[in-house]
C-alpha cells in the first residue's frame, strides 16, 4: 500500500517544473498518466542530447514512475479522450503557458462541468498582477523572485544559483498544495484550484532576505561581511556573498588541494556556542579571554582576521579533514562537494537518495531518489516512460475503449502510432 495509492494523476506537465510535482506523487504511489503530443512529446525528452536517439537525462531524470500516453487534443477524437480522462482522474496538473488549457477547451469552467471533484493544479511563472500572462523560465523565476539580487558578490553583477529553485522548488510546493486539496475534498466532495506561482515559491525560499530587508531599517546588517569592511549598505538588502543567513557568522575556506581542484573548500561556521572549542583547534587560545575576539559582538568587525586564522588551518587539512576534526567539537563545517562526489558516494547510494536506473535506450544512469522518506510508504524509483508507450494501455483499460472503437481512435491519428504503445 502507497501513500497515494489509487489517485489518478492526469499529468499534462512539461520541462522541469511540473514533471517535478507528478514525479514526486508518483513516487507516493499516485498513477501519474503523462499526455504528450503524438510523435513529439515533452521538448525536453529531446533536449541535452547525450545518446543519440535516447530520452535525454533531462527527460528520464524528472519522470520517473509515470505512464505516458500520446494525445492531439487538438482533434476531435483527442479531446474525446481527454474528457474522458478528465472523468476518471482525481487531479489534472499543468504547466503550460497562461492560457493554453483555456485555448485547448479545457478551462476550469469546462473541467468542473466534466469533474466536479477533479482538482486542477498549475504552476504558472507569475501570479495574478500585471504579469500573469508570461512565460517564465527558472532563471526568470530567481530573479524576480528576489534570489539574483541576494545571490554573489556585493561588487559584481547579481547572480543565479545552481539550485533549480524556481523549477523543482515549485513543483514541490505544488505537491504540497494537491495533496491538501485531496484531503480537504475527503470532507466537501468538491474539487478545486490550486495555483502555484514560481515568483511566490522562491520569494517565499527567500524570505530570511526580505526579512533582512526590514532589519536595513534599524541601521547596517552587522552579520554581513561588508559592514567589517566598511562598505556603506544602500536601501536594499545585498548580495552577501558566502556569508552565513542567520546570526551565526560563517565563510567558505580553501582546504588542502584547493590550488589544482576547484572544490578543496569547507564551509566554517563559527557558531558562538563553541567559539571556545574554534580557538583551540586552530592554536589561538588566547582569543577564548581576549576581549576583543571573546564575545560575537566584539568579534563582527574583525571578521576578515578571524576567517583569515581559520583559513590557516583548513589549508592544512582536506575538506574531509576539517570535517572529521570539526564534527566531534560541534563545530559546525560542510565540505564542498562536487557533484563527481555526490553521484558516487556510496551512503547516498544506500539512502536511496541517488539511484541508478535501467532504460532500454539508453542503459544504466543515475537519478535523484525521493528526496522525503516515508517510513510506511516505501519508494522504488523506475524508467521514464517511452513516449506514448501505455497509450493503449490506458485507452483500453482505464477508460475502456475497446474492439472497433480502439480501431477508430488509432485510425483517427488523434493518438499516434499503434507500435510506439505496448498491450
Ligand atoms: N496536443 C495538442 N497541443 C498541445 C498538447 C497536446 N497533447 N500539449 C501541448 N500542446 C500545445 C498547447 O496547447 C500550447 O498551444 P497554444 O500555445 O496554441 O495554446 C502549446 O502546445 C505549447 O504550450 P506552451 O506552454 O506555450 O509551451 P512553450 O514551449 O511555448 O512554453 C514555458 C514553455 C515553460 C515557457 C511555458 O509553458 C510556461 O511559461 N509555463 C508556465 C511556467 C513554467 O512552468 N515554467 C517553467 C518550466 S520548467
Amino acid at each position: 500500500m502507497k501513500a497515494l495509492e489509487g489517485q489518478k494523476i492526469l499529468d499534462f506537465t512539461h520541462v522541469q517544473s511540473g514533471p517535478t510535482c507528478t514525479q514526486l506523487l508518483a513516487w507516493f504511489g499516485a498513477d501519474v498518466i503523462k499526455v504528450e503530443r503524438p510523435g513529439v512529446g515533452d521538448a525536453t525528452r529531446k533536449q541535452l542530447v547525450d545518446v543519440p536517439g535516447a530520452d535525454s537525462l533531462y527527460f528520464t531524470m524528472l519522470n520517473h514512475n509515470k505512464r505516458s500516453i500520446t494525445i492531439n487534443t487538438k482533434s476531435e477524437t483527442g479531446r474525446e479522450i481527454l474528457t474522458r480522462l478528465v472523468e476518471e482522474c482525481d487531479v489534472l496538473v499543468e504547466n503550460f503557458a497562461p492560457g493554453a488549457l483555456d485555448r485547448m477547451g479545457f478551462g476550469w469552467d469546462r473541467i468542473q462541468e466534466i469533474n466536479p471533484r477533479m482538482i486542477m493544479a498549475s504552476v504558472k511563472g507569475f501570479g495574478p498582477g500585471r504579469y500573469e500572462d508570461c512565460k517564465v523560465y527558472e532563471n526568470v523565476a530567481q530573479c524576480a523572485g528576489g534570489s539574483a539580487s541576494t545571490t554573489g558578490f556585493p561588487d559584481n553583477v547579481p547572480m543565479v544559483t545552481g539550485a533549480q529553485i524556481g523549477d523543482s522548488g515549485t513543483g514541490l510546493l505544488l505537491a504540497l498544495g494537491i495533496v491538501a486539496a485531496l484531503l480537504q475534498r475527503e470532507k466537501t466532495g468538491r474539487g478545486q484550484r490550486v495555483l502555484a506561482p514560481m515568483q511566490d515559491g522562491v520569494i517565499n525560499l527567500c524570505r530570511v532576505k526580505l526579512r533582512d530587508q526590514q532589519r536595513l531599517a534599524a541601521g547596517p546588517l552587522e552579520e554581513y561581511s561588508q559592514f567589517a569592511k566598511g562598505i556603506p549598505f544602500g536601501d536594499a538588502t545585498p548580495r552577501a556573498a558566502n556569508d552565513s543567513g542567520g546570526g551565526q557568522p560563517g565563510r567558505i575556506l580553501k582546504c588542502k588541494g584547493w590550488e589544482s581542484d576547484p572544490d578543496a573548500y569547507t564551509y566554517f561556521i563559527t557558531q558562538a556556542a563553541v567559539w571556545k572549542n574554534v580557538c583551540d583547534l586552530i592554536g589561538k587560545p588566547e582569543w577564548k579571554t581576549d576581549p576583543d575576539y571573546a564575545t560575537p559582538s566584539a568579534r563582527l568587525p574583525r571578521l576578515d582576521e578571524v576567517f583569515d586564522e581559520i583559513e590557516k588551518w583548513t589549508m592544512t587539512r582536506t575538506k574531509f579533514e576539517v570535517m572529521d576534526e570539526c564534527n566531534p567539537l560541534d563545530i559546525p563545517v560542510g565540505p564542498i562537494l562536487s557533484m563527481k562526489e555526490i553521484a558516487e558516494d556510496r551512503e547516498l547510494r544506500e539512502s536511496k537518495t541517488i539511484v541508478e536506473v535501467d532504460h532500454p535506450e539508453r542503459g544504466k544512469y543515475l537519478s535523484v531518489g525521493c528526496p522525503v522518506k516515508l517510513s510506511d510508504c516505501y519508494v522504488e524509483v523506475t524508467r521514464s516512460p517511452l513516449l506514448g508507450e501505455h497509450t493503449e494501455e490506458i485507452l483500453s483499460e482505464l477508460l475502456g475503449f475497446g474492439g472497433q472503437d480502439l480501431e477508430r481512435i488509432f485510425s483517427s491519428g488523434a493518438v499516434g502510432d499503434r507500435a510506439a504503445s505496448t498491450k
